[in-house]
């Protein structure tokens, strides 16, 4: 008895042991064929076959695996769905990962077009950290160049530590694109990317039109998203360098599971795993409110939730089209009460708790301070409005906008400051507006009375000055 229970454990054992060896990775030549998968080594992902709820079509992706759902969180054939169960996925020896229609005998996806550098011994393994990855086996896994990564192909879901963004030395982009619906991972229409037209900015676009932007990030923050704090779940990051541009989150503990899922609607969706729940709790999303719609005001035009109409003019300036603004077209947005000539007296007035426009077109420069942004921006003539690139601390850096200021909204609590460019005597009639406020009067009653005084003061002075030099004379 205790015979056959030993041997037995013998054989569960080496099972395991052969499953664990295998489990979580594919070698050359190796074929993945429907109903096998591969683990990460911690059983936290699986990378297989799969069809979406209420679907004939087939896809090789990768899910969670310890939680049950199995919750998607990559697709490889995304918009060539196999249609049976004949599909084998081989790892050739040039490191290539190929998908096959074993029916009909065709490639329905490749992980590269271009064959790579070739291999030895190429190796595919899925880490626990979701990310699918093909590397020379025996050497160790770099992350930064491998042969190939399913992290830099995001299809919907940015997981932690993945970088959404460019690599600027290989020219790759990471952006995630929504499923076309939850039963379809084909691209659907939302986009989710850095735009690198001036200030590195990420924008959710639908097709071409930009639905919404989260506004430049502030050194600690994306300047229109006051809800993106640090917090103790997760910590965040976007880098901008000569090498990379990148937005990237990561669990500040790793019994954390978190996703942030670009949703089919367009709805971008921070999740959390709840383990006694067993489901995804919606931690935060990026709500497009009325405010949030791209460009809403137009052009120096400001969107204020709380107010009824939303849209105003900044101070200093007047609807471009009063009568299609009074009918709440704002599109044409505001323009200069008076308008611009480059003259010298022009200067810039500050306005408080804003998201920062549209960054597209826009300069910048880390080093310089606000002082020197201001110069800068006030001897180029097309330079309506600078700013701190970096909030943190006692600011630094600059930010230049020539043309409109597109896109800016009202954050109430601690938005960011913005100084644009007016002429000087609408700088003056602004001055005027804020000393005739009471807690001004008393400067505004002191300064002329001062002068007076002064006038009497020299008058005085002169008079006897003029007399002295007169009386020698007359004597
Ligand atoms: C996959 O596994 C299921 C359940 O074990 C089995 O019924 C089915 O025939 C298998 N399909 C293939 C193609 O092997
Ligand atoms: C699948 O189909 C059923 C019945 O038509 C429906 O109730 C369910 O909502 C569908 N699921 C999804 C994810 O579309
Ligand atoms: C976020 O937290 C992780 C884990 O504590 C740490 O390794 C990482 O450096 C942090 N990243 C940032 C940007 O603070
Ligand atoms: C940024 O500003 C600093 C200080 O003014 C200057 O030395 C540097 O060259 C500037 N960099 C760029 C890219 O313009
Ligand atoms: C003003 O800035 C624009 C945009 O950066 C630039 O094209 C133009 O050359 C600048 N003009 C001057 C006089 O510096
Ligand atoms: C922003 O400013 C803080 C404080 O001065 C500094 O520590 C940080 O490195 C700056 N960030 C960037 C991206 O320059
Ligand atoms: C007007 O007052 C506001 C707030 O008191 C101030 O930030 C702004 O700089 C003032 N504008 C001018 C032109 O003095």
């Amino acid at each position: 008895m205790s015979k056959i229970k030993l041997i037995f454990g013998f054989l569960t054992l080496y099972a395991s042991i052969l499953r664990t060896h295998a489990a979580d990775t594919i070698s050359a030549n190796q074929i993945l064929r429907y109903n096998q998968t591969i683990t990460s080594p911690q059983e936290t992902f699986e990378l297989g076959f799969f069809s979406p709820p209420n679907s004939t079509n087939h896809y090789v992706g990768i899910w969670y695996k310890k939680i049950s759902s199995g919750t998607v969180v990559w697709v490889a054939n995304r918009n060539t769905p196999l249609t049976d169960t004949s599909g084998e996925l081989t790892l050739t020896l040039q490191g290539v990962l190929i998908l096959r229609d074993a029916t009909k005998g065709n490639v329905v996806w490749s992980s590269t077009n271009s064959p790579t550098m070739s291999k030895k011994n190429p190796i595919g393994q899925l880490l626990d950290t979701g990310n699918f990855i093909v590397h020379e086996e025996g050497e160790g896994i770099n992350q930064e160049d491998p042969v190939w990564q399913s992290f830099d192909f995001i299809t919907d879901t940015l997981l932690p530590g993945m970088k959404q963004g460019w690599n600027l030395m290989t020219g790759l982009e990471r952006r995630f694109t929504s499923w076309r619906s939850p039963n379809d991972p084909a691209f659907g229409e939302f986009s989710f990317w850095i735009d690198t037209r001036g200030y590195p900015q990420l924008i959710l676009t639908k097709g071409r039109e930009i639905k919404f932007r989260v506004g430049p990030w502030n050194g600690l923050r994306f300047s229109g998203m006051s809800n993106l704090r640090s917090n103790s779940l997760y910590n965040f990051t976007f880098v901008v360098n000569q090498r990379e541009i990148y937005y990237q989150y990561n669990p500040i503990d790793t019994s954390i599971i978190t996703r942030l899922v670009l949703q089919p609607s367009g709805r971008i969706e921070r999740l959390v795993w709840i383990d006694s729940k067993q489901e995804w709790s919606l931690y935060m999303a990026a709500e497009i409110d009325h405010c949030n719609q791209y460009a809403l005001c137009g052009p120096f035009g400001r969107c204020s939730i709380d107010k009824s109409p939303v849209c105003e003019c900044l101070e200093g300036f007047q609807p471009t089209s009063p009568d299609q603004w009074r009918d709440t077209d704002w599109s044409q947005g505001c323009q200069h009460s008076v308008p611009l000539d480059c003259n010298p007296g022009e200067g810039f007035n500050k306005y408080l708790n804003l998201k920062l426009p549209d960054t597209r077109g826009s300069w910048y420069n880390h080093t310089m301070t606000l002082v020197e942004c201001e110069q800068m921006c006030k001897s180029n003539c097309s330079c309506t409005a600078y700013a701190n690139s970096n909030i943190s601390g006692r600011g630094s850096g600059c930010f230049l906008w020539f043309g409109g200021l597109i896109d800016i909204r009202t954050i109430a609590d601690d938005g960011d400051t913005i100084y644009i460019r007016l002429s000087a005597s609408e700088l003056e009639s602004i001055e005027d507006s804020n000393s005739s406020s009471p807690g001004r009067r008393p400067i505004r009653i002191i300064v002329p009375m001062a002068s007076v005084v002064l006038v009497i003061l020299i008058s005085i002075y002169l008079f006897y000055h003029f007399n002295r030099k007169k009386q020698p004379m007359a004597l």
